[in-house]
């Protein structure tokens, strides 16, 4: 399909300059010749109308038989892309095919408002793939997960029920995963539900995109914690809701303080168990407030219960949602950070009243994550090595984030002061006066030492300056060796 007609070729038009990159190993000549000047097409390095230098110059140039430049050139021009004339030569057509015209244009312009919001929101940098390891935020101890053990599982499965793992999943998910869920949730977070309410999702992220899509509208006004989840926050604004920061302190959500911000907000986003980024457990009190303004205004709770498990001191309140009795709190977890980040594996409790608005959902968004995945999960929940695996990482963690506090109280104490926590794979560190959060974020970063400024957290209120660290994924060695060079760079600033 054509954009318009003919094309108005100038006769004299000087040669455009082709740079093709190397040849990647196994690219054939003609291949490799093809791709390359049709990505420079595409990409627009080639303008319309500019003239291709000839097959003979294209051939000397990158030492390749005129013949496989004709027929690279014949190519592009079958598929639209070039159109020669008899002693002009090959020129790049003015007229490209719609569908390559409109990969061309995306831009600013061609998103919706809740893909402008989408693309705007600054959270990709928060947890890009970094190089810095020291401290990240996002990463658990990778190296003292079981491989062995899950590939055997996973092997195990494969073998035993191929044609059932490789066909079409359920809707909400591989059954006896649900029922794994929903017997482990029960006895570790006091969930109330059955495997009915269950939906395995591919973690949190869905979970709340899921919710969000069904229960709130554009302009809805929706509570979340203040400071709080940023992947929350932007995912709640790009679905066109007005995020209302409601403050948090030593107690969790303060919902007085969310009633006179705006008390008919229709949503909030919490995580009572484990407080991100502060780390602390929502009070009783708070627990009861909240439920109470949730059943006076109609309005859901997303209870985000990521990292509650992994507790290092006192005993864990049980989840929001076992003392919720008016059907209103959505609970949310993933196995994400439980086991390893590339599973993408969570799920939510839902109550009886979305179940079926949730599959129906469901069926025209994602369908379900991968059945081979989740039946080996099934399998590493419902033969207790989930449970074990928790208790290790607990000890593990524990370990680490001792050593980190008592590192930094000795090595660094005067330009950071760390807020011991008791769940959770952050910890916040207080910076001293007069130093710069993002300054120190990027100056510590030179030195390998990843940490998120507390203020990239924090919706409209203003924060002392303070770092986040992940202390999951460092060993005692690189603890270490990561307070020296903190104190280091915060004592330069
Ligand atoms: C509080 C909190 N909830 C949820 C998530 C994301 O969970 P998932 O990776 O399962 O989407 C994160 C990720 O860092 C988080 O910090």
């Amino acid at each position: 399909m054509w954009r318009c007609t003919p094309a108005d070729m100038p006769k004299k038009r000087q040669n455009a300059s082709l740079v093709l990159r190397d040849r990647s190993n196994g690219a054939t000549l003609f291949r490799w010749l093809y791709d390359e000047i049709r990505t420079a097409i595409v990409d627009g390095r080639l303008s319309p109308g500019s003239r291709l230098p000839s097959t003979r110059s294209v051939a000397s140039q990158y030492r390749v038989a005129r013949g496989t430049v004709v027929a690279a050139f014949d190519q592009l021009a079958a598929e639209g892309y070039v159109e020669s004339t008899v002693g002009n030569g090959t020129f790049v057509r003015r007229m490209l095919p719609e569908s390559l015209l409109g990969a061309r244009s995306v831009g600013r312009a061609s998103l919706s408002a809740r893909g402008r919001l989408l693309a705007e929101n600054p959270f990709p940098y928060l947890c890009a793939n970094r190089s810095v390891e020291t401290f990240r935020l996002d990463r658990p101890a990778l190296d003292a997960f079981p491989t062995r053990l899950w590939s055997r599982i996973a092997a195990r499965g494969l073998r035993s029920s191929a044609p059932r793992l490789l066909a079409h999943g359920e809707i909400l998910g591989f059954r006896p995963l649900r029922e794994a869920v929903a017997a482990h949730v029960g006895l570790t977070r006091g969930v109330k539900c059955t495997a009915d309410q269950v939906v395995i999702t591919t973690g949190t992220q869905q979970s709340l995109d899921l919710i969000t899509r069904l229960v709130l509208d554009p302009g809805d006004r929706v509570w979340v914690e203040d400071p709080g989840y940023a992947g929350a926050t932007w995912l709640l604004r790009a679905s066109g809701a007005e995020v209302i920061g409601v403050p948090v302190d030593a107690e969790g959500i303060d919902s007085d303080a969310g009633r006179r911000r705006c008390r008919s907000a229709k949503f909030a986003y919490v995580t009572p168990g484990c407080q991100f980024p502060l780390g602390m457990g929502m009070s009783l009190r708070r627990r009861l407030a909240l439920l109470q303004w949730a059943r006076e205004e109609g309005a859901w709770i997303f209870e985000d219960d990521y990292d509650s498990q992994l507790r290092f001191s006192g005993r864990p309140l049980a989840a929001l949602q076992s003392l919720d009795t008016g059907g209103c709190v959505i609970y949310s977890n993933t196995f994400n950070k439980m086991l390893f980040p590339a599973l993408r594996l969570g799920f939510l409790v839902v109550p009886p009243t979305l179940v079926d608005a949730v599959a129906a959902a469901r069926s025209v968004l994602d369908r379900f994550p991968s059945v081979p995945d989740q039946a080996t999960l099934a399998d590493f929940i419902s033969e207790g090595y989930l449970d074990q695996h928790m208790r290790r990482m607990c000890e593990l963690y524990t370990a680490r984030f001792d050593a980190l506090v008592r590192c930094a109280q000795r090595r660094i104490k005067d330009v950071m002061e760390l807020s011991p926590v008791g769940a959770g794979l952050q910890i916040v560190g207080w910076l001293a006066k007069g130093i710069d959060e993002n300054e120190a974020c990027r100056r510590a970063a030179e030195r390998g030492v990843d940490s998120v400024a507390l203020s990239k957290f924090a919706i409209d209120r203003s924060m002392p300056p303070a770092l986040v660290l992940g202390v999951a994924c460092a060993d005692i060695r690189a603890i270490r060796s990561g307070v020296e060079r903190l104190g280091h760079t915060l004592r330069e600033l």
